[in-house]
């Protein structure tokens, strides 16, 4: 393939993922925008292995080998992986991306083809390319995995706050500055080396140390800032081995990503530079519960056949969902609940939260694969003025994203985190196992309100008889 067809592929990919992420910005269009996503990767990794950059056939016989073991494992972990474990999945992802970086900068250093091409200010601007890209993925690569031990619960949700750690962070930045400049004037690959090597520890340190300084309830901002990161790293990459469309699409990924952390500081009621330096929000508070707050009050617990008398005298209701429908899988019962009180002429509704589940979007993804319409899945936004008139809201296997502690107790970990308000509602019923606290590991006051029930159980069990009292 020739340089301008190879040139010609790179502009088409590049437009396809363009009009991916606009539609991915609609829930109707973004089963169209994914597959323009993915004719756009296909076309991409065609030119690239048929293109004028791979060295003959020594070297595409390289790449079919390597993705034949990537693709390997990435089918054998989108099958094995459950619908609950997707966070986890992307934040390993994410990691990989910012490994490749690390690597790709190294084996660039060392490449002695591409050190003998440059001399002068070129070999200056890709050095610094080196430095930056490396940084870059040894931050994503370390934070990531942190990230994905805490969001599948290997590690603890609560902060990690050492003494000084502003300073830390400070002192590691001055010295990787230092370190950059001493870099591209060392006058051998051996000294260069040096300063890579101590860099990279300086930021995979970083990583680590900004990620264990994250609250529980402050996640979601970590989870897409590392979606920007990985970006990013990406990009750099791009830069390294002057790959274009590499350039293009990280620069995507790293400009949605951080749109996407400004989107989700903004849900939380956060200030970007306070959730990176660490701790917000929990300094001067409560500490967050290793294992869950205690329960501090009575609750009044409701059966499934009185849920179902409630839900067939009311004419407006708001569903809630959280990461509990995403463990229970109820999102199907959830549906016939809804089509069957629709049916009858109740006003049903979804009030999404931007931070509820585990990953941004996740209950709109549940939904959408339940066939819920869109158009009565609204954003907290949308619905939070309509509980005074609503007279049911369900919560299902939600927690932190209902807690009125957010607005009253200024001591909470989630002080100032908008929440739904269900408590307004005339009655409100909370459907989970026990009294367990949720990701942030605080207690609820809903569960202890006059108006609200507590139905106990797996939610697709306690949805599915609620369904037969329906219909009975
Ligand atoms: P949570 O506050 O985590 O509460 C979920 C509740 O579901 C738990 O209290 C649990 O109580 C219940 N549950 C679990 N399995 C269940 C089952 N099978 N049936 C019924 N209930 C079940 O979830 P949320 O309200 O969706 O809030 C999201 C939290 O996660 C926020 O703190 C947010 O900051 C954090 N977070 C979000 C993201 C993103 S990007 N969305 C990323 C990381 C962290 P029981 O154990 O008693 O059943």
């Amino acid at each position: 393939m020739s340089y301008s067809l190879a040139t010609v592929s790179y502009i088409g990919a590049t437009i396809l993922f363009i009009l991916c992420l606009g539609g991915l910005s609609n829930q109707e269009t973004a089963r169209r925008g994914n597959l323009y996503g993915m004719i756009g990767m296909a076309i991409a990794v065609l030119a690239t292995i048929f293109g004028p950059y791979v060295a003959g056939f020594g070297g595409m016989a390289w790449i079919i080998f390597a993705m034949l073991i990537g693709a390997s494992i990435g089918l054998y972990a989108a099958r094995k992986v459950q619908m609950t474990q997707m966070p986890e999945l992307v934040a390993l992802m994410h990691s990989m991306v910012g490994l490749a970086a690390m690597l790709v900068g190294f084996a660039n250093y060392v490449d002695p083809i591409a050190a003998s091409h440059l001399s002068g200010a070129a070999k200056t601007i890709h050095e610094i390319e080196i430095y930056v890209g490396i940084l870059i993925g040894a931050v994503t690569f370390s934070g990531s995995v942190i990230a994905f031990g805490k969001l599948s619960g290997k590690i603890s949700g609560n902060p990690l706050l050492l003494p000084g750690r502003h300073w830390m962070n400070l002192i590691g930045l001055l010295v990787v500055i230092l370190f950059g400049w001493k870099f591209v004037q060392a006058d051998s690959i051996g000294t260069g080396m040096a300063y890579l090597i101590v860099m990279t520890i300086i930021a995979l340190a970083f990583g680590v140390h900004m990620v264990m300084a994250i609250g529980g309830a402050d996640m979601p901002v970590v989870v897409s800032m590392l979606n920007s990161y990985s970006g990013w790293a990406a990009a750099a990459t791009g830069f390294m081995l002057s790959n274009d469309l590499l350039i293009v699409t990280g620069a995507l990924v790293g400009s949605s990503g951080a749109i996407l952390s400004y989107i989700m500081c903004a849900a939380m009621n956060r200030h970007f530079i306070s959730v990176i330096a660490g701790g917000f929000g929990t300094t001067g508070g409560t500490p967050v519960a290793v294992d869950g707050a205690q329960p501090a009050g009575e609750v009044t617990p409701i059966l499934a056949l009185e849920t179902a008398e409630l839900l067939r005298d009311a004419k407006n209701v708001i569903i809630i969902p959280g990461y509990g429908m995403a463990v229970a899988q109820a999102q199907h019962t959830v549906y016939e609940i809804t089509r069957f009180l629709r049916e009858k002429g109740v006003n049903v509704r979804f009030g999404i939260h931007p931070v509820a589940g585990r990953m941004p979007g996740h209950m709109n993804v549940l939904l959408a694969e339940a066939k819920v319409p869109y158009d009565i899945v609204l954003e907290m936004d949308e619905l939070n003025e309509d509980f005074p008139k609503t007279d049911v809201a369900m919560v299902i296997g939600a927690n932190d994203i209902v807690n009125p502690g957010a607005q009253d107790d200024p001591n909470s970990p989630i002080a100032g985190m908008p929440v739904l308000e269900a408590w307004k509602a005339t009655t409100s019923i909370v459907m989970k196992r026990s009294m367990a606290s949720g990701y942030a590991g605080v207690d609820n006051p809903l569960f202890y309100k006059e108006n609200n029930r507590m139905l106990f159980g797996d939610a697709k069990k306690m949805l599915d008889e609620v369904l037969i009292a329906l219909k009975a």
